[in-house]
């Protein structure tokens, strides 16, 4: 099927943009354009959207915060679906009894919900600081830090499936590991948060320790998806050792491909320069994949997805 705007968005109350240009939308800043950017205003809108792409064989992708995604020079076919609107971005706060949960939309930002949790006195997600996106992409990919991952915090997630039903996964059925979960494919809607509640000033130094360790050691500043590579499983030990330890290692921090470089601060990261494609990107991963292997035999996987008109990843 042709991914014409009526036959997919008739109907619904959707804004829809063909030819849309994605790439900036990402942390990176780079990379091409998507068939046709749709940001749906409302859960059910967002169900029919997936639907009418999956009869008509339409690829279509969840865009969260950018934050961990590189858009192909070339750009994206089918559809991508943005949780932009408001009513993806609700985040309300109950404390009554003795839980406290807040229910928050998919598409809100990281950075903020951390802070208001701290500036209300909600304690639990402290460790999620200075991380980048939006709540439902750091759930998609398990996304964490030092102080733990999302999963920890959360005590259920509702979801578009890609048959377009609706679901809500409690706690007791999500299994999670190092950067991935058992949720099916689909869009993360929103979530409930499990929380405590604590004196604000203590939750907000939390966050401020948390925020202080990322900055000490990583390029923040800097366009970058974070890290560029999972850290892989020492065979002997079973533990995961710093994809940015090996790159370091391996002599890599300041090599360059085009406009992208790897970082002096923290060879896991990749940055950008104005004017860098997104193929100097992919060089430098490949290159890196290449020399991390000749030096220590270990085959890097990437953490950061990669989006292109080949492959739906
Ligand atoms: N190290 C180096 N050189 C480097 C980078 C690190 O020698 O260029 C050494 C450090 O000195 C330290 C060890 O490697 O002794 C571990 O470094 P770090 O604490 O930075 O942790 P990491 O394993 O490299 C992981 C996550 C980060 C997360 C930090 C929190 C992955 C791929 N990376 O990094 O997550 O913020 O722990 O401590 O899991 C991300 O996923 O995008 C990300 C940034």
């Amino acid at each position: 099927m042709t991914v014409t705007r009526s036959n997919l968005v008739s109907g619904l109350d959707v804004d829809c943009i063909p030819d849309a240009p994605i790439g900036p939308m990402t942390w990176y800043g780079i990379g091409g354009r998507a068939d046709m950017l749709i940001s749906p205003h409302s859960i059910e809108s967002a169900a029919e959207i997936i639907r009418r792409c999956r009869q008509g064989r339409v690829p279509v992708r969840m865009l969260g915060g950018g934050a961990n995604l590189l858009i192909d020079d070339d750009g994206v076919d089918g559809v991508v679906l943005r949780l932009d609107h408001v009513c993806f971005r609700r985040q309300v706060f109950n404390r009554t009894g003795s839980v406290t949960a807040a229910r928050i939309g998919g598409g809100v930002d990281l950075f903020g919900l951390v802070t208001e949790l701290a500036r209300r006195g909600l304690s639990g997600c402290e460790h999620l600081a200075g991380i980048p996106g939006t709540l439902g992409g750091a759930i998609r990919m398990n996304a964490g830090g030092s102080g733990g991952d999302v999963a920890s915090a959360l005590e259920s997630v509702d979801m578009v499936l890609l048959d377009g039903s609706l679901r809500t996964f409690g706690q007791h059925e999500l299994e999670s590991g190092y950067r991935s979960t058992s949720l099916p494919h689909g869009l993360v809607t929103g979530a409930v948060l499990q929380l405590k509640e604590d004196d604000p000033v203590d939750v907000r130094d939390r966050v401020k320790r948390y925020f202080a360790a990322k900055k000490a050691s990583q390029p923040m500043a800097d366009h970058s998806a974070g890290c560029a590579f999972r850290n892989p499983l020492d065979s002997e030990s079973g533990e995961r050792v710093s994809a940015g330890r090996l790159i370091d290692e391996s002599g890599l921090k300041g090599v360059s491909s085009g406009g992208a470089r790897i970082s002096e601060r923290h060879a896991n990261f990749i940055v950008v320069e104005p004017g860098a494609s997104s193929r100097d990107v992919q060089s430098l991963m490949n290159l890196v994949r290449g020399r991390v292997a000749d030096a220590t035999g270990v085959e890097l996987e990437r953490e950061v997805v990669v989006w292109s008109r080949r492959a739906l990843s």
